[in-house]
């Protein structure tokens, strides 16, 4: 895999972008996007991600997985998570996935991941996989919940470039990790990194409360969760949340 980066001062999106060099053909396996800013920077469901100019990891990172099963592109979520985790434990940080794929600094997100594949018969075409870190913010100003830069972690400043490339690193490791490999290590170190796995905690769906704890994660990204009566449910993004 070439490692190609390219830096923009501005774009929308750096997956829009990232998806247009796929389109047009101009994209190989290796590419990364990366941008100062975005001027609709996406999040999960629509939402929009705040970063300001010059302060976060803004990157898409495009792979070409035609080797992977349409119905198994949750492991590519893990991959993408797991990759950043590894990246900060590296900064002695010590950050847990928060299902499916948010990093979380105890109960704070210091980055979130928004991948968009294409699908070609029953195998994976491209994958764009976008993220951001946030790294020297010091104030978020929209409703995301609970946001936290690297630097209000550590109290130090980051080289956006710099990171940009020791991710690459981690993501290529984990990527080829699992293309040459066995899916039993990624689908292991993901559980062992998540956020309240086998912890009875609060979780709401619609208006109910209630306490549960986190039994397993399905093929396709499920949350399951075991209930104070012995039940077992799955749960699809967004049916549920977690009370932080
Ligand atoms: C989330 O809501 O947690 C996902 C956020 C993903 C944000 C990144 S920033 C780089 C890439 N380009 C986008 O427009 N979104 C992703």
């Amino acid at each position: 895999m070439k490692k190609n980066f390219i830096f923009l001062t501005e774009t929308e999106s750096t997956n829009n972008y990232a998806n247009r060099l796929l389109l047009s053909k101009a994209a190989e396996e290796g590419t990364v996007v990366l941008s100062q800013f975005q001027t609709k920077g996406k999040g999960q469901q629509g939402n929009y991600w705040e970063s300001e100019s010059g302060k976060n990891l803004l990157a898409s990172y495009i792979f070409q997985p035609s080797w992977l099963k349409a119905t198994d592109q949750f492991l590519l979520s893990k991959v993408v998570s797991v990759a950043i985790t590894d990246l900060l434990a590296e900064e002695n940080i010590d950050t847990r996935i928060k299902w499916p794929n948010d990093i979380y600094v105890e109960n704070k997100k210091i980055a979130g991941i928004l991948i968009e594949n294409s699908i070609t018969g029953m195998f994976l075409h491209a994958s764009i996989a976008g993220i951001g870190l946030n790294l020297n913010q010091s104030v978020f100003v929209s409703d995301a919940p609970n946001p936290v830069s690297l630097k209000q972690v550590t109290g130090n400043d980051y080289q956006i470039e710099t990171i940009a490339e020791q991710l690459w690193e981690k993501l290529k490791i984990r990527y080829n990790e699992l293309k040459t490999g066995n899916p039993a290590v990624i689908n292991s170190v993901y559980m062992n990194r998540l956020f309240r796995y086998g912890q009875w905690a609060l979780y709401a769906r619609q208006s109910e409360v209630f306490e549960a704890r986190i039994t397993g994660i399905g093929q396709f990204g499920q949350l399951q969760l075991e209930h104070s009566d012995g039940k077992i449910t799955e749960h699809f993004f967004k049916e549920v949340e977690f009370v932080i």
